[in-house]
């Protein structure tokens, strides 16, 4: 006779953690993972915010970004005519980034370690906004001195569809559905891997208002 149970808990769910969705050998996407963490992780992204404004960088080609940045941590990534770089000071205020809060270490450290990558120690949280509209185009993080930490990305507020390519633009993208809570974490062999995120559509999130905002957790020293 059959386990009772056969029926319930098909294969792939006996092997996947609940929640857990891989998108390449070494990505997954962590279904809800941040939702525990949110009411301490808001108050310190706000002080950090207060510190180190969001504000509009352009490209090293004269294009401005549509998602206002900021960071947090010993490194902050920059972008303006002469480049993209991780600075140790916030290009505004010539001041160090805010540090980052330990709730937002503690939280992409065991992300990361769910994940498969133990020991991630990220040095740099580059802190995105993306009003309605706003857009991330294909790209590879890979101003960072060693790619042999992953990437650990949290979504907060609206809803957006992050494109997961391939080692070349040309690849073609999964589309992947992230919403308020969701961890995404790449690395190893898919470190280098494309992504962006499609335009943002209109909406009014309950926690985050008109804006999803997304915490992106980096080795870049
Ligand atoms: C990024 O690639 O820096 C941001 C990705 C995202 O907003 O989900
Ligand atoms: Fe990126």
């Amino acid at each position: 006779m059959p386990a009772p149970t056969a029926d319930l808990f098909p294969d792939d769910a006996l092997q996947q953690p609940a929640g857990r969705e891989q998108i390449g050998d070494e990505s997954h996407v962590l279904r809800g993972y941040a939702l525990p963490w949110i009411e301490r992780l808001l108050p310190s992204l706000r002080q950090v915010l207060a510190q180190s404004p969001f504000r509009q960088m352009v490209t090293p080609g004269g294009f401005t970004m549509s998602a206002a940045l900021s960071s947090c941590g010993e490194l902050g990534w920059t972008t303006d005519a002469h480049g993209y770089r991780y600075s140790p000071l916030d290009p505004r205020s010539q001041r160090p980034w805010p540090a980052m809060p330990d709730v937002l270490r503690q939280l992409a450290v065991q992300a990361a370690a769910d994940a498969g990558f133990i020991g991630f120690a990220p040095d740099a949280c580059l802190i995105n906004r993306y009003v309605p509209g706003a857009k991330m185009s294909l790209h590879q993080d890979k101003n960072e001195r060693r790619y042999d930490a992953p990437v650990v990305s949290v979504s907060l507020g609206l809803p957006a569809i992050f494109l997961f390519g391939g080692h070349a633009r040309s690849d073609r993208a999964q589309k992947v559905s992230l919403f308020h809570g969701d961890v995404v974490v790449w690395g190893g062999i898919d470190r280098l891997r494309f992504h962006g995120v499609m335009p943002i559509q209109e909406g009014l999130h309950p926690v985050m208002g008109p804006q999803r905002i997304n915490l992106t957790f980096r080795t870049a020293g």
